[in-house]
C-alpha cells in the first residue's frame, strides 16, 4: 500500500508558503528540484483555516490532497468560532486532524469530545487523522493509555479508513523519537486493539525530519508519517516525501 505523508503546518505558514509548495510538489518535484514522475506517496497538508481555500485554489491536479487540523462535532448552528465539517468538505478538504495533543492539553479536548468530532467528520466525508499518544510521564503505561484513548473506536462497525496517528507527546517538538522497534510495538498493538476492524491505518508523528525518516519508515505496520516543523520547510519535507516515495 502507499505511503501517507501528512504535513500538519499547526499555526503557521503564509500564503506564501503555500506557493512555494505548490511550485515544488505541484509540478512533482523531488528533494534535489528534479522531476520524479508519478509521485508514489499519498501527501497531505493541513494548513491552518484561513489558508485552505487558497491552498485547494492552487493545488489544481497536483498530487496531493488538502486536510484540516480540527473541526466541531456539529456541521452547523450556533457555535461562534469553530469549523463546520461539512464546509470543510464543501472546500475541498479530503482529510481532518482530529485529538492533536496540543488540543487535549491547551484547549482540554476529552476523547468523548474527539470522538463526537469523529462522528461528524466521517458523516460528512472527510477522513479523520485521529491522534494518540502518551505524555512523558506516562511512557510505562502506553498500553493504558492508548487503550483508552482507542476505548471508543473498538465499537465502531465502520473506521472510515481513519488514520491514527501514534505521536507520543514527549516526542513532539523535542527531536526525541522512539526507536524503530518501538514504533512497531505501537502499530502491532493499535491493531490487535483494533483488530475487528479492516478499515484503517496507522502513522507515526513527532520529530519526523528528512535525516531521520528513512529509518522511522522501516517499523512494520507502520503507513506512513505525520510531520509538524519539518513541513514548515518545503525541502526538508521534500526529502520526507522522497524517502515515502
Ligand atoms: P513535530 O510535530 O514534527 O514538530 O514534532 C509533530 C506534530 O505535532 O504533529
Amino acid at each position: 500500500m502507499k505511503k501517507i505523508v501528512i504535513a500538519n503546518w499547526k499555526m503557521n505558514g503564509d500564503q506564501d508558503l503555500v506557493r512555494n509548495f505548490i511550485r515544488r510538489f505541484g509540478a512533482n518535484l523531488n528533494a534535489s528540484g528534479e522531476k520524479t514522475g508519478d509521485v508514489k506517496s499519498e501527501i497531505v497538508v493541513c494548513p491552518p483555516a484561513p489558508l485552505i481555500t487558497y491552498f485547494n485554489e492552487l493545488r489544481d491536479h497536483s498530487a496531493f490532497f488538502v486536510g484540516a487540523q480540527d473541526c466541531f462535532w456539529k456541521d452547523c448552528g450556533a457555535f461562534t468560532g469553530e469549523i463546520s465539517p461539512k464546509l470543510l468538505k464543501e472546500i475541498g478538504c479530503k482529510y481532518v486532524i482530529l485529538g492533536h495533543s496540543e488540543r487535549r492539553t491547551i484547549l482540554a479536548e476529552t476523547d468523548d469530545m474527539i470522538y463526537e468530532k469523529w462522528k461528524a467528520a466521517v458523516s460528512c466525508g472527510l477522513t479523520p487523522v485521529l491522534c494518540i499518544g502518551e505524555k512523558a510521564e506516562e511512557r510505562k503505561k502506553w498500553r493504558e493509555i492508548l487503550e483508552k484513548q482507542l476505548l471508543q473506536y473498538q465499537k465502531e462497525a465502520d473506521l472510515h479508513g481513519t488514520i491514527f496517528a501514534y505521536e507520543p507527546v514527549w516526542s513532539i517538538g523535542t527531536g526525541q523519537i522512539p526507536t524503530v522497534a518501538e514504533i512497531e510495538e505501537v502499530a502491532l498493538f493499535v491493531r490487535k486493539v483494533l483488530r475487528e476492524q479492516p478499515d484503517f491505518r496507522v502513522v507515526y508523528g513527532g520529530s519526523v525530519k528528512a535525516d531521520n525518516a528513512s529509518e522511522i519508515m522501516k517499523a512494520d505496520g507502520l503507513d506512513g508519517v505525520l510531520v509538524g516543523s519539518a513541513s514548515l520547510n518545503v525541502d526538508e519535507f521534500a526529502g520526507i516525501v522522497d524517502v515515502a516515495n
